[in-house]
């Protein structure tokens, strides 16, 4: 048994879509959220500055004892998972290769679709996910940047969720705008065949029933989040660590932006109330320490030291 929390982040709020499902599936658990909300989006940026960021947020939550990090956002996952595997005692895990298996199957065709950020498309990381699961399988990826714009804009439209001001019945000013965007980054993917679409950004669950819409009820929409949980779990369990059946779970938020407003729209997306944030200031996680990068071990020979497990 380990009560400590799991650690959680996102360049966001999008990151809430995971954190939902990881509270809804071990709700013995208490989580520690970070959204990098001043230096959001991470979409745009280098796959460098993005591993900084990552294993800035990680120290900062490996410096508050979290028995696991999980990494909530598909460019976090894209720029930094190897790098912060390599750093980190505990287990860390990204929401890539849940997706990608997920996807894998999901697929009857072996046509996988992939929206994302720019960086994440541009990493790869989806292509290389799924075809190590399936060598034959085909992924079409699409760069969808305005989607993150259009689930921040709507949340700050608030009260309401995301799914209502982009319904039919809405007449604000994301709706239209919507679905001329979602046809230019959906169609093609339509034209290609895919039977399974990964939504390969945190952001996205968000807009799954409109993007369902333009895609036709034949394409399955695949959320990494439930999968990551799953994977969570799996990772707790099987090393004794899952909270004790008598925790009281303690959920902790921190934003780099304004924490008002992070727990108000927050809430929307976790889809529980988040009774207030706490502010993290950019500067703090700039001055973290960052431990060593453990040497990458090819093959290791049996007489190296740390391999004989007792
Ligand atoms: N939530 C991030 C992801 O999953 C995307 C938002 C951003 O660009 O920061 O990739």
């Amino acid at each position: 048994m380990n009560d400590a929390p799991i650690g959680i982040f996102d360049s966001g709020l999008g990151g809430l879509t995971v954190a939902s499902e990881i509270v809804r599936a071990l709700p013995h658990e208490s989580i520690l959220y970070v959204g990098d909300t001043a230096r959001c989006p991470y979409g745009p940026r280098s796959l460098d500055d993005v591993r900084e960021f990552v294993l800035q947020i990680g120290s900062w939550l490996a410096g508050k004892r979290v028995k696991m990090i999980v990494i909530a956002c598909n460019t976090g996952t894209a720029a930094g998972l190897v790098a912060a595997q390599r750093t980190f005692d505990v287990p860390v895990i990204g929401v890539v290769a849940p997706g990608a298996r997920a996807a894998v199957q999901a697929t009857c065709n072996r046509r996988v679709g992939v929206i994302a950020t720019t960086g994440t498309v541009e990493s790869g990381v989806y292509s290389d996910a799924v075809r190590a699961l399936d060598a034959g399988a085909t992924v079409f990826s699409v760069a969808a940047p305005k989607f993150v714009d259009i689930v921040e804009q709507g949340l700050h439209m608030g009260p309401g969720t995301v799914e209502e001001w982009i319904a039919d019945s809405s007449d604000v000013f994301v709706r239209p705008a919507f679905y001329e965007i979602a046809r230019e980054y959906l169609d093609p993917l339509k034209r290609a065949g895919v039977d399974t679409l990964v939504l390969g950004c945190t952001h996205f669950p968000l807009l799954a029933p409109a993007i369902g819409q333009v895609m036709g009820r034949k394409v399955r929409l695949i959320s990494s989040a439930q999968e990551t949980a799953r994977e969570v779990a799996g990772i707790l369990g099987a090393r004794k660590w899952l909270a004790s059946k008598d925790n009281v779970p303690r959920h902790h938020f921190f934003t780099t932006d304004d924490e008002t407003e992070f727990a108000r729209l927050g809430s929307v997306v976790l889809r529980k109330p988040i009774k207030s944030a706490e502010h993290l200031p950019v500067s703090e996680l700039e001055a973290m320490t960052i431990p060593p990068m453990r040497a990458e071990v090819a093959a290791p020979g049996l007489e190296e030291e740390g391999v004989a497990c007792n």
